[in-house]
């Protein structure tokens, strides 16, 4: 009898933990609302090829009618253009390094001049390499500024002169959980990304009168292509999931997209200056 109980209710928690997955699956497929408010924007995105940028040029392009991308990796933009076609999205895409700032300026001068005013800057493109204080060159420091802050800047500057003629606008700039973490072999990339945070704050203060809103999202360990083949090992991501996150799920570009579409749309029209973090409950922000 209590055998029996047993049985049943391991069949039953086994049900139910496929429900759950099944749920789960269905969930992944609907788990970004249609924001109509967002459907003629145009989107700007920095590092919109590959990871978090080319998850967001995908989620977008489900919604708006026209996304850019500024990226170096120009092939990769291309063939998602191509998959985009399909979505009634057209998406330009602008090969440049963002850490040649005159090479940048001249893409956001043709941007200006050949697609309509840019809506939402989603300022994402970043590296994230790891050093220790007393290794690093002020030439690596220096560059990885360039990529991930100094291109956020001017972004901001070329840009917003038409989003406040527009009457308004959404900035969102991906920053990091690392500010929370600090890790010790990441003080340049933790340095970069409170930088960022502060340009949020700043710039949203300066800019919330021509109703533009500028806010963060910080993301915790998101399992990219790049992250897996570079830093990924399977202790870290055990450790990462299962002990430091409060929710042990994997996190991958999908996990923040809800997060970004929301930001972007009138949805959050009161909402700038913040900065959220999505790791699956793991920095203590
Ligand atoms: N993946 C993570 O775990 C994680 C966590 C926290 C924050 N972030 C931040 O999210 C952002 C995106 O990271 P990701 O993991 O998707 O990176 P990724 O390396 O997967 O993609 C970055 C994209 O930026 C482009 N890019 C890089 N340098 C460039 C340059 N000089 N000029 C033009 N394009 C350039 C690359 O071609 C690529 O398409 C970064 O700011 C990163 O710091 C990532």
């Amino acid at each position: 009898m209590v055998n029996q109980t047993r049985i049943n209710l391991s069949l039953n928690l086994f049900s139910f933990s496929k429900l759950l997955t099944l749920n789960y699956s269905i969930v992944e497929k609907i788990m970004f609302p249609i924001y109509p408010d967002l459907n003629k924007k145009h989107i700007l995105i920095t590092g919109g090829s590959n990871g978090i940028g080319e998850a967001l040029t995908r989620t977008f392009a489900e919604q708006v009618s026209q996304v850019t991308i500024l990226d170096l990796d120009h092939n990769k933009g291309l063939k998602i253009a191509k998959d985009c076609e399909s979505l009634g999205c057209k998406v330009n895409v602008y090969p440049v390094d963002l850490t040649n700032t005159s090479e940048l300026q001249n893409a956001l001068k043709k941007i200006r001049k050949e697609t309509p005013t840019v809506d939402v800057l989603i300022n994402n493109a970043g590296y994230d390499p790891r050093y220790q204080l007393l290794e690093m060159s002020e030439t690596e420091w220096n560059h990885l500024f360039q990529l991930n802050v100094v291109h956020y800047f001017i972004t901001c500057r070329e840009l917003l002169p038409d989003m406040i003629q527009a009457g308004g606008g959404s900035i969102i700039m991906t920053s990091s959980h690392v500010f929370w973490i600090a890790k010790p072999d990441m003080i340049a990339y933790n340095t970069t990304k409170a930088a960022v945070i502060g340009l949020v704050r700043s710039l949203a203060t300066a800019a919330g009168k021509h109703n533009i809103r500028v806010n963060a999202v910080a993301p915790g360990w998101i399992m990219t292509e790049r992250q897996l083949e570079q830093w990924v090992t399977p202790e870290a991501k055990q450790k990462t999931v299962h002990e430091l996150q409060s929710i042990p799920i994997e996190l991958t570009p999908n996990e923040l997209m809800g997060t970004y579409l929301f930001l972007a749309s009138e949805s959050s029209r009161a909402i700038t200056r913040q900065t959220i973090v999505v790791d699956g409950g793991y920095a203590q922000s």
